[in-house]
């Protein structure tokens, strides 16, 4: 039995936050902004608007695409690090929303890689016979949880959704392998450390920024590079693939600068890796699932063809999954 993606979508907020309108709000300038990242604009919600306004549309474009009723679904699983609430967990409100009655439904916190960790754990519940139908949701609200007044991360993020739909099938296609990792010993080169146990919700901790995105990022960018390549080769080896084999690299939208300097040193085909970081900036577990929609839904994305998607972020995570479409 395998896992295979049939229905995609994406919904992101109208609000469009641009590189000018950043200048005016913190010491920064578009050419610094274009140069380092790649990043043009981003979306933002507005005040009021959570998670959930966005993650339930991207669900239910997928369950359209798919041709499957909510009810079907068996297992609801939402990758986020910025969830409607600190608990119960989006995926239960997803769960509502879609008529997944009674389906199983958890929140996942991988960060960035949080996408990729879901689509894998989605595929291990199809392959075990224990799921047909499972709806992997990665999505964030950045932009309510960024210092706006530290330069070097609020330029960076973006809020949206994107989903997929994995379906239970004989045939041999769909996720073909992966490949995931952590390294807790990274876990301070980017954090939110406040409200939670360790600093819970407190003036003082508020006061003292720590309810806010901290990155420290050119360590992470090195780290970044290395891994997102690592984790690719290892991913597609276990499909007896090479880079060479890949038609459509969806890796994660954080800079264009790690973007192509992982393209380079995987050496996939010219052509092949998929860009959209200049548009929406880094949605963290949403930037897979919205790149995959937009080719998707582009019709750009043949039967057959192999698509590897690839993320990496705070925890330290990262990972990798191969699909055939
Ligand atoms: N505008 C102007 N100058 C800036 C800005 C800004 N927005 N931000 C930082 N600078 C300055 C710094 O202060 C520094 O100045 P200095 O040399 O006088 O000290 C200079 O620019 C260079 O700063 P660096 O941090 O070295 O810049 P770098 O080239 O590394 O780019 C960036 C920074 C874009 C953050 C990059 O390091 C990056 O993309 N890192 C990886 C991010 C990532 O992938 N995160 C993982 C996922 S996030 C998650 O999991 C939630």
């Amino acid at each position: 039995m395998r896992a295979r993606i049939t229905g995609t979508g994406m919904s992101v907020p109208d609000g469009i936050l641009s590189n000018a309108d950043l200048e005016k709000i913190v010491d920064t300038t578009d050419e610094w902004i274009v140069t380092r990242t790649g990043i043009k604009e981003r979306r933002m919600a507005e005040e009021g608007q959570s998670l959930s306004d966005f993650a339930i549309p991207a669900a239910e474009r997928a369950l359209e695409m798919a041709g499957v009723e909510g009810a079907d679904v068996d297992l609801v699983i939402c990758a986020t690090i910025s969830s409607d609430r600190l608990f119960p967990a989006t995926s239960c409100i997803i769960q509502d929303a879609i008529g997944a009655k009674d389906a199983p439904a958890f929140d996942l916190s991988a960060a960035c890689t949080g996408f990729i960790y879901g689509l894998n754990i989605g595929t291990q519940f199809i392959e075990a016979g224990r799921a047909r139908n499972v709806l992997v949701v990665g999505g964030e609200m950045l932009t309510q949880i960024v210092d706006w007044s530290d330069r070097a991360t609020c330029v960076l993020f973006g809020d949206g959704a994107g989903a997929v739909l994995l379906q239970a099938t004989e045939q041999n296609r769909g996720v073909l392998g992966y490949a995931m990792h952590a390294d807790g010993a990274l876990a301070d080169l980017i954090e939110r450390p406040g409200g939670g146990s360790r600093s819970p919700i407190s003036h003082a901790m508020i006061d003292a920024g720590l309810a806010n995105i901290r990155m420290r990022g050119n360590e992470t960018f090195k780290k970044a590079v290395r891994r997102l390549a690592e984790v690719s080769v290892e991913a597609l080896a276990e499909c007896e693939l090479g880079p060479r084999d890949v038609d459509w690299f969806i890796p994660h939208q954080a800079n264009k600068r790690i973007i192509d300097a992982v393209g380079q040193r995987l050496a996939v085909p010219d052509g092949a890796t998929y860009v959209n970081v200049e548009r929406y900036g880094n949605t963290s577990a949403a930037s897979v699932p919205i790149a995959l929609d937009e080719l998707n839904r582009a019709g750009r994305v043949e039967d057959g063809q192999i698509v590897l998607m690839t993320a990496f972020g705070s925890g330290l995570t990262w990972a990798s999954a191969v699909v055939k479409w």
